[in-house]
């Protein structure tokens, strides 16, 4: 019996417990995700411990229900796959020891993938489903184009390329195989990658990244000082809609590593995920720079007392709502608030912009890749969609639903290194730091 292709995945990096099974790395079967934000937000931020006790508890109901939705046993699995990094250290181990303990009881191969990558796949995946539905007939998109041989050992069942048939429509190289500037952006990275498929698997150029917080980061922090909720890009994304994004002019200024840095590692929450020293300074963010803006732009505005009053008629206070919603959110800003919220957002939108196009120009590259959580921002979507169509240039997103942590996009980051039989030693461990790519 040909083996299907089905891999399992596990995320649990951070603050969602993710499961999914994805077949062949290009069709979706479930993807559940249990989020923790209700336990977080009253700290305005993750808490490693309770986010590892949360793992904890969702882990075998999370399982469980991705394997109910995608109607498939455990016996039908052909693999496991599991982030190993980068992410907190005892959360990544929930699901590391739990995908080690499947892998070993089942004799299935365990997959290890880096969390960054898993971003990236998950616009490949959208992009993979979206070709398979339009080349009715074509078995896979995996058998054209990816290197094989390696897929032989055993455990790993042979491509499916006796099945592929050359068709007019499948002669054209799926577009999932080009190469791509990729721009991971999210609560803990802000990265430019070069995402280049290189017989069989895929590599990763680092070009560029955030030299302290990341985007989302930024997000999250001016959100928790405006009395907002956590995490907070989705507050302000939907209050931006209401402020101008001119009122006020936050500016970025040219990141000076050489000078600041001087060999010294670069303060960041991933700082090992990637040197900085060798990067060209023009494709560097900083974003700790706009969050100190804000917190002056507050204070010089006295706008302390009005944040402190949201927090409490949106989450604290006796009488808050069960699940504040933006409707709450909006009736509790004025429109100063507003014209901030706007604003902050427009400029760490442009500064993104600025930087990955100017990335692809000088790397040449003819498509973009945007993903990670800051990638379901609308104001961002829509700038860089535009942006890319005057350019003449291609861009993706991955679905709202993939933007944000999901095993998904690991069972797809998973399924070309099946392919290769890169499969991860018994005695995987977490990894808070891994880096992808050099
Ligand atoms: O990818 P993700 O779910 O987790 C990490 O790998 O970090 O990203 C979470 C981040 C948070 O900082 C959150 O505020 C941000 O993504 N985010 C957004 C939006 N939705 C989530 N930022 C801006 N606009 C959004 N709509
Ligand atoms: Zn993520």
């Amino acid at each position: 019996m040909t083996p299907r292709g089905l891999i399992l995945a596990i995320e649990s990096s951070c603050d969602e417990t993710a499961a999914a099974v994805v077949e062949r790395g290009a069709r979706t079967l479930s993807s559940v995700v249990a989020s923790q934000i209700a336990t977080h937000a009253r700290y305005g931020g993750v808490v490693p411990e309770l986010a590892s006790r949360e793992h904890l508890r969702a882990i075998v109901p999370v399982v469980r229900a991705a394997l109910a939705q995608a109607g498939c046993s455990l016996t039908e699995l052909d693999a496991i796959a599991v982030t190993s990094g980068p992410g907190l250290a005892g959360a990544l181990m929930v699901g590391i020891t739990y995908a080690k303990a499947l892998a070993f009881a089942l004799d299935l191969p365990l997959i290890a993938v880096n969390h960054l990558e898993g971003h990236i796949h998950a616009v490949l995946l959208n992009e993979r489903e979206q070709a398979s539905r339009t080349q009715l007939g074509a078995p896979g998109l995996d058998s054209e184009t990816w290197d094989t041989t390696a897929a032989q050992k055993p455990g790993a069942p042979g491509p499916d390329s006796g099945t592929w048939e050359t068709t007019e429509a499948n002669q054209r190289p799926p577009q999932t195989d080009e190469p791509a500037l990729a721009l991971v952006v999210s609560g803990g990275h802000t990265h430019l990658y070069l995402a280049q498929p290189a017989s069989g698997a895929w590599t990763y150029r680092l070009i560029g990244r955030t030299v302290d917080d990341a985007a989302g980061e930024a997000f999250d922090k001016v959100a928790k000082l405006l009395g907002l909720g956590y995490p907070g890009g989705p507050w302000i994304d939907a209050l931006a809609l209401h402020g101008n994004p001119r009122a006020v002019p936050f500016a970025f200024s040219q990141v000076k590593t050489k000078a600041h840095l001087g060999g010294k590692p670069a303060r960041t929450k991933a700082a090992r995920t990637a040197p900085i020293a060798e990067l060209d300074p023009h494709f560097l963010f900083s974003f700790s720079g706009i969050k100190t803006a804000v917190l002056r732009y507050v204070e010089l505005n006295d706008l302390r007392p009005e944040a402190e009053s949201r927090r409490e008629a949106l989450f604290t206070g006796p009488d808050a709502p069960a699940r504040p919603t933006i409707e709450d959110a909006l009736a509790q800003c004025d429109q100063q608030t507003l014209d901030l919220i706007a604003s902050f957002q427009h400029a760490v939108v442009g500064d993104l912009m600025k930087k990955t196009f100017a990335a692809a120009e000088s790397l040449g590259a003819a498509r973009i890749l945007v993903t990670g959580g800051v990638a379901a921002n609308r104001e961002l979507r829509a700038r860089f969609t535009a942006e890319a169509a005057h350019r003449g240039l291609r861009i993706a997103f991955p679905t709202l639903a993939l933007s944000t942590d999901n095993a998904a996009m690991i069972a797809a980051a998973a399924w070309p290194r099946f392919l290769a039989g890169d499969f991860a030693p018994s005695d995987l461990s977490a990894d808070p730091s891994l880096a992808l790519g050099r």
